[in-house]
């Protein structure tokens, strides 16, 4: 399988590639950190499977079209794409920064609309391949301070589940990814806590597995699944007074 994941140079993409190529994948590792990503494509060369690091900005699509043409190049046609880069940082909505809520759904949408974009239509000639996005449980409901993450989740939820009707019996599947919080460099910044906080290559088999049996979805761990399905049940009132609740709120500092 030829694997482009986006997001590699750091968190769930680098523990997923890693895990995907350990189960026999090559892989093209995308991202704007190139140093981080040579790195590690020399460190699945050494364990013998092909890789390659490709300088790509999800947000300026030229780039992402020429690291999809460099990765067919070098490694063929692309069997599986995990559209994974992603930013999450407050965007209190007393204080509504425009350009900082912008910027997150440039990154987390738009940047996946423009990687499938880029991806999608070869594979349907193909009659063959899969899109895996990772999408988060905090795409279920509104969170406060975190307007314009929870909103690019929500956006990318449901045009994964779209896709998946559209693209029914066509050979390429969809799975969507929902995890609660995984310990990565943009959980490390928080400063609230995270229940059922799962470690990152823990996350990477979990996904793995699901992409192997092409899942629907895969939202994980299980217990933050069935507390967030409990908390998809309680009436909105009761819910927005609960989730903003002092001791509740999520408090950051911003990195963008
Ligand atoms: N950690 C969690 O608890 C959690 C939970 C649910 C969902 N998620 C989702 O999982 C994905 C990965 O997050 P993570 O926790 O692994 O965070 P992370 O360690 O900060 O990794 C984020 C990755 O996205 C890449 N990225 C950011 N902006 C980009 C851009 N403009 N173009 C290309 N790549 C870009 C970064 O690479 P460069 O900076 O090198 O470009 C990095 O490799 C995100 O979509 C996130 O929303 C995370």
């Amino acid at each position: 399988m030829i694997t482009f994941v986006t997001g590699a140079s750091s968190g769930i993409g680098r523990a997923l590639a890693l895990r995907l190529a350990a189960d026999g994948d090559d892989v093209a590792l995308a991202a704007r950190r190139t140093d981080l990503l040579a790195d590690l494509a020399a460190r699945i060369e050494d364990g013998g499977r092909r890789a390659v690091a490709l300088a790509c900005d999800v947000t300026d699509r030229g780039s992402v079209e020429a690291a999809v043409a460099a990765c067919e190049a070098e490694l063929g046609p692309i069997d599986r794409l995990v559209v994974n880069a992603g930013i999450g940082s407050p965007t209190p909505g007393t204080d509504f920064v425009t350009r900082h809520v912008a910027k997150t759904l440039e990154v987390n949408l738009l940047g996946a609309v423009t990687t499938i974009g880029a991806v999608l239509p070869g594979m349907i000639e193909r009659g063959r391949g899969h899109v895996i996005g990772i999408s988060s449980m905090a795409g279920f409901r509104g969170l406060p301070t975190a307007a314009a993450y929870c909103a690019s989740k929500a956006g990318l939820t449901t045009l994964l589940q779209s896709l998946r009707m559209d693209l029914h019996g066509s050979g390429v599947a969809v799975t969507t990814v929902c995890p609660g919080f995984v310990r990565t460099p943009m959980t490390d910044r928080n400063r609230f806590a995270m229940p059922f906080l799962v470690e990152v290559d823990d996350a990477a088999r979990t996904i793995a597995r699901a992409i192997a049996s092409r899942r629907a979805v895969c939202t994980f761990p299980l217990s933050m699944a069935l507390a967030m399905a409990a908390m998809r049940l309680v009436p909105r009132p009761i819910y927005e007074w609960m989730a903003a609740r002092p001791s509740h709120r999520r408090v950051s500092d911003r990195s963008d």
